[in-house]
This record gives C-alpha cells, sequence and structure tokens, in this order.
C-alpha cells in the first residue's frame, strides 16, 4: 500500500484563479497520474510552456507532460463538446492525447437545456454571474437523480430513454417557467450520439482505475479547479460555484479514499480577484484595482470577463486554508505587484464596531465588513528573474513572510512571471 503522503492536492484558497494551472504543471514531473475532481469548463487553467500559451477547461494540466496518466474524475461534470474541441486544439499543437486521458463513467454529462437554464436563470435579485457553462444545473440533475452519467452515453438505447424523459421535462420547464421555445429531442440525440463516438475510447471507469493505481503505489496528484472560498459548503454562498472546489471533493470527486489524498499544497494569489456577484471585502474600485487588473491580466480564461480584483484578505485566506488543510502554500503573481509604493493586506474585518478574525457564513454580514487593514512599503525592482528567495527585495520577502504569518502556513514556493521556470523554490 502506498504511503498516502506521496499523493499531493493541489487546491485554489482564493475565488479562482490563484494559477494552479501552472504549479500543477511544474510538479507533473513527480506524479504519474493528475486528476481532476472537481467543477467543468467554467475552470480555465493557464500554462505558459517556451513562451507558448494552452488555456485548459476540462483536460488535467498535467497532459503537457507526455508520460503522465490525467484522469477527468467522476466529480467533475463533463461537457462533451469542449472536451472533443480541447483535446483536437491539443493534438492540433502537438501534445500527445490518448491513452493518456480518462474519463470517468461515473461524471455527468453537461447538457444543451443546463446551458440555457443557467443563462436564463442568472439575472436580476439572484444573479451570481456564473460563466453560462451549465455548472450549476448540471450538478442540480446529479443530486436530483435525474443526471445523465458519461457511461449512458455508450449505450445508446438507454441513453435515448432517458434523454426523451429529461427533454420532456426540461421543456415543460422552459415553457411554463421562462416562456422560451422547446429544444429538439432529435436534434439533441443526434449531436450526443455524435460525441459518444468521439468519447468512446476515453470513458472508463475511473474509480477502479484509481484505486488500482493507489493500490500499486503509483503517485497521484489530484488538480482543484476555481478556488475554496467558491465550494459550495465552505464559501461565500450563494455567490459560488456548485461543487466542493476545497480539498473535500478530492475523496467524492474520484472514489479514492480520503487518506488517498496525502499533502495539501495550498495555492494564493499575492492579492484578490474574484468573477461575478458576491461580496468582495477588500475590493478595489480605483486605479490601484485596474491597475493589478492589467498588470496580471486579469481578464477570466474561460469568459473573458474583467475580475475584479483587491488586496490580498488573510481572513477569507485563513478560513479557506484550515478547510483544505493547506500543509504548505504556493504564493502566486507576487511580481505583478511590483512598482505599488504601499500594499495592504486586510487582517482582520469590522462589522458593527467589533472585530472579527474569521470569514461570517452569512454573506450579508460579509458585505458589511469593513477591512482591517496592515500596510507594507512596496519595492521598485522588477523580480520576474529572481530565482533565488534572498535575491527577492527585501520588502518583497517582508511582504511574503507577513503573509506567511498572517495565514499560519509556510510559503514554500513563490511565483514570480508566468513562465513554467519562473518559480522560487523556499524548501
Ligand atoms: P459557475 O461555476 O459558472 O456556476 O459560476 C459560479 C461562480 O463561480 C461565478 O461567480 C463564476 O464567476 C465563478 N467561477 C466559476 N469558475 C471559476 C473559475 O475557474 N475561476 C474563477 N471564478 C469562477
Amino acid at each position: 500500500m502506498t504511503p498516502a503522503t506521496d499523493n499531493l492536492c493541489v487546491v485554489g484558497l482564493q475565488w479562482g484563479d490563484e494559477g494552479k494551472g501552472k504549479i500543477v504543471d511544474g510538479l507533473a514531473e513527480r506524479f504519474d497520474i493528475v486528476v481532476r475532481y472537481q467543477g467543468g469548463s467554467n475552470a480555465g487553467h493557464t500554462v505558459v510552456v517556451n513562451g507558448e500559451k494552452f488555456v485548459l477547461h476540462l483536460v488535467p494540466s498535467g497532459i503537457l507532460h507526455p508520460d503522465k496518466l490525467c484522469v477527468i474524475g467522476n466529480g467533475v461534470v463533463v461537457d462533451p463538446a469542449t472536451l472533443i474541441a480541447e483535446v483536437a486544439d491539443l493534438r492540433g499543437r502537438g501534445v500527445h492525447v490518448g491513452e493518456n486521458l480518462a474519463v470517468s463513467d461515473r461524471a455527468h454529462v453537461v447538457m444543451p437545456y443546463h446551458k440555457l437554464l443557467d443563462q436564463l436563470d442568472d439575472r436580476g435579485e439572484r444573479k451570481i454571474g456564473t460563466t453560462g457553462r451549465g455548472i450549476g444545473p448540471c450538478y442540480v440533475d446529479k443530486m436530483s437523480r435525474t443526471g445523465i452519467r458519461m457511461g449512458e452515453l455508450l449505450d445508446p438505447d438507454g441513453f435515448r430513454e432517458h434523454l426523451r424523459a429529461n427533454i420532456e421535462q426540461k421543456n415543460r420547464v422552459l415553457r411554463v417557467l421562462y416562456g422560451v421555445e422547446p429544444l429538439s429531442f432529435d436534434r439533441i440525440l443526434e449531436e450526443y450520439l455524435g460525441y459518444a463516438d468521439q468519447l468512446r475510447g476515453l470513458i472508463r471507469d475511473t474509480v477502479a482505475l484509481l484505486n488500482r493505481a493507489f493500490r500499486e503505489g503509483k503517485r497521484i496528484l489530484f488538480e482543484g479547479a476555481q478556488g475554496a472560498l467558491l465550494d459550495v459548503d465552505f464559501g461565500t454562498y450563494p455567490y459560488i460555484s456548485c461543487s466542493n472546489a476545497s480539498t473535500s471533493g478530492a475523496a467524492t470527486g474520484t472514489g479514492l479514499p480520503p487518506r488517498a489524498i496525502g499533502r495539501v499544497l495550498g495555492i494564493m494569489k499575492a492579492y484578490c480577484t474574484r468573477v461575478g456577484e458576491g461580496p468582495f471585502v477588500t475590493e478595489l474600485d480605483d486605479s490601484i484595482g485596474a491597475l493589478l487588473r492589467e498588470r496580471g491580466r486579469e481578464y477570466g480564461a474561460t469568459t473573458g470577463r474583467p475580475r475584479r480584483c483587491g488586496w490580498f484578505d488573510a481572513v477569507a485566506v485563513r478560513h479557506s486554508a484550515a478547510l483544505c488543510g493547506a500543509d504548505s502554500i504556493a504564493l502566486t503573481k507576487l511580481d505583478v505587484l511590483t512598482g505599488l509604493e504601499e500594499i495592504r493586506v486586510a487582517v482582520a474585518y469590522r462589522l458593527d464596531g467589533k472585530i472579527l478574525d474569521v470569514l461570517p457564513s452569512d454573506c450579508r454580514l460579509l458585505a458589511r465588513c469593513e477591512p482591517v487593514y496592515r500596510s507594507f512599503p512596496g519595492w521598485k525592482s522588477d523580480i520576474s528573474r529572481c530565482d533565488a528567495f534572498d535575491d527577492l527585495p527585501h520588502e518583497a520577502q517582508a511582504y511574503v513572510r507577513a503573509l506567511e504569518a498572517e495565514v499560519g502556513i509556510p510559503i514554500a514556493t513563490v511565483s514570480v512571471a508566468p513562465e513554467r521556470s519562473a518559480v522560487i523554490q523556499r524548501q
């Protein structure tokens, strides 16, 4: 039996977009298998290799290493059209995709009605600012026991009957609640049977496959998508994505036992961003926020939307690092802060005259919190070529140490530029 500590879970500690793709890509070399465990094509993991940029939505970032097995686990919701397009794009750019990619037969399939309902529902008072990729409605169907799973695509007769029942029900909802045209069963059936033909070779019992690999002592890297503050249970509900984006999703989203998860590496950016609606205590609606957005290229990898930017929020990250069980942290995008006179970090919140050092579970309370800031001097010199911690300007070193002290977890690596190689190892 493998000592579970050989395995590693990489998880975002903010609202996603922490730069997990680059970190997973850099770590993949040490592992045999890279597995995605939740989310869907709402995620966008950007990896830059030799100046070439790859944006991956469903395929684990490990695919850029030829000898790794990449698994899309049962906890992921799969949009077949996106997966097929992504595989074609990778192949077109010379990346091998074949027996090195497996998709769980238990993963739920994102259907056209999920995307339509996502877009129709995300409006007005209830607006979350979703990516419109059908993620929420697909997870709703999973929980309401009407979802279609990847394995079903392999059985055309069973799939046809399940789809017929679903379309009938969804069309009633679309007509009565939203007054929109019904969807065509025949068209969707034909479209998805076409996808089934193309994906047949990738769909496997990944629960058995992963457990066998675990028993054989293969090293497994769990790749989280989004971030813990978007976790359906522990994030800033209801402004969340619909999966368990924290470490806890790694067991249910792969079928491996919790002890297989091993160590946990939390990823956090040197400042904060979020996309869509929801409270954001340290948001900067000013020229500094705009500067972070431009310098950090803070535009959604999936939707292209400008991300909201703000100072680092230690209260929020203490919460996510604890619930994720982070053993160590990779800090990303430190270079984006270069040139600022002053850098701030929220170390507590003020609510109704009281000081809070924990994240309130009620979003309405969170929306009323004011940040209590600590201030740090900035640095001027370019850090993007530094490859040792001691080479960083003293102010940058002090900032990293301060984040470490505020969050209470060692920062093991610091990323200073988008390139694969631009990472400072501290331990
Ligand atoms: P959904 O996941 O499309 O349902 O969107 C729910 C919320 O999660 C919205 O605020 C999205 O902007 C956010 N979200 C979903 N995926 C990501 C991601 O990969 N990065 C950042 N935010 C995300």
